[in-house]
């Protein structure tokens, strides 16, 4: 079974599938409307069930047109709203009934052990669709916007991400990994990504570029991302991080020192890390990042439910 956890554990050929599928699926819908359902039709009869323990708006609507354009349905469900681990029943009793009824669960939460948990349980594939410490559909789709626009192997860019060391940024890693590409990271001292997180990327005998002056990783680059400097209930003193993270805003300057058609990307939503100048300009593609998580992820489905052709 194929569960789409972690980018790390993702060989690298079934990502680069997943990516070459969703550009020959976006390309067979452009005179197609949004409800409109792909022709093949190859989750015909397939239901996603979703869980949400954390807010979103991209990841649950995206996810939604996703399986309809593939001819399937979706439920989405609160955590509050089921008996999960309260009343007698367990989370591998939950797991047992999510794997009666579905085909697929797509669960986005606090806590990286529970994704883990329901693998081991669940008879269905499962999604990771934000833990703490990833976001790998929201990176893959990413991967698939940059070369979209570039027209080039991410191989061939030099990506830089300026801002906190979060679950956005560990997929990243992960994906810099698994698709051989330059990144820069740039963040203040003492906000530097995890030791384990490094010492993977060592054992894979790649490099991350770290940097404490922004200025320094902008440099040549052909994509500049960033991201909440305070994610999704995140437990830390706000007011002092922000501080922290003042010199690390994304602001015309900043972005002058990157190559000149370099693009921005931010997964949303957003904070104080970038100017509202340099968010609505034209460098900036976070519409065209968003939408496409649509496409991406009707492809993930397609690997995890085995219809990947
Ligand atoms: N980028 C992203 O995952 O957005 P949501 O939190 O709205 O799903
Ligand atoms: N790092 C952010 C991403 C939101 C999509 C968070 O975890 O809140």
């Amino acid at each position: 079974m194929k569960h789409f956890i972690n980018l790390k554990d993702i060989p690298a050929s079934d990502l680069r599938k997943i990516i070459l599928d969703a550009k020959k699926r976006k390309k067979k819908r452009k005179n197609l409307n949004t409800l409109d359902l792909d022709k093949d039709r190859p989750l015909k009869g397939k239901l996603l069930i979703q869980m949400y323990e954390k807010a979103s708006s991209r990841t649950r609507i995206s996810f939604y047109l996703a399986i309809k354009q593939l001819g399937g349905e979706t439920l989405t469900l609160r955590a509050n709203e089921l008996h999960l681990g309260k009343g007698g029943e367990s989370l591998a009793d939950t797991a047992k009934i999510l794997s009666t009824y579905g085909n697929g669960f797509m669960l986005r939460t606090d806590s990286d052990k529970k994704i883990e948990e329901f693998s081991k349980h669940l008879t269905i594939p499962i999604i990771n669709g934000l833990s703490p410490s990833s976001h790998p559909t929201q990176v893959l789709s990413d991967v698939f916007t940059i070369e979209e626009i570039k027209k080039k192997p991410i191989s061939k860019l030099n990506i830089c991400w300026i801002g906190d060391s979060n679950n956005v940024l560990n997929s990243l890693i992960a994906a810099s990994v698994k698709f051989s590409f330059n990144l820069n990271v740039s963040c203040p001292k003492n906000y530097e990504p995890k030791k384990f997180v490094m010492n993977w990327v060592k054992k894979n005998k790649r490099k991350i570029n770290i940097f404490n002056n922004p200025k320094k990783a902008a440099k040549n680059a052909d994509v500049i991302f960033s991201d909440k400097v305070v994610s999704l209930n995140d437990k830390v003193n706000k007011v002092k991080k922000i501080k922290d993270f003042k010199k690390f805003r994304i602001d015309s300057k900043l972005m002058s020192f990157a190559n000149k058609d370099a693009i921005f990307l931010h997964c949303l939503p957003r904070g104080p890390e970038v100017s509202e100048k340099v968010f609505f300009d034209k460098q900036s593609k976070v519409w065209q990042q968003a939408l496409n998580r649509v496409h991406v992820q009707k492809s993930i489905l397609l690997y995890c439910l085995e219809k990947l052709r």
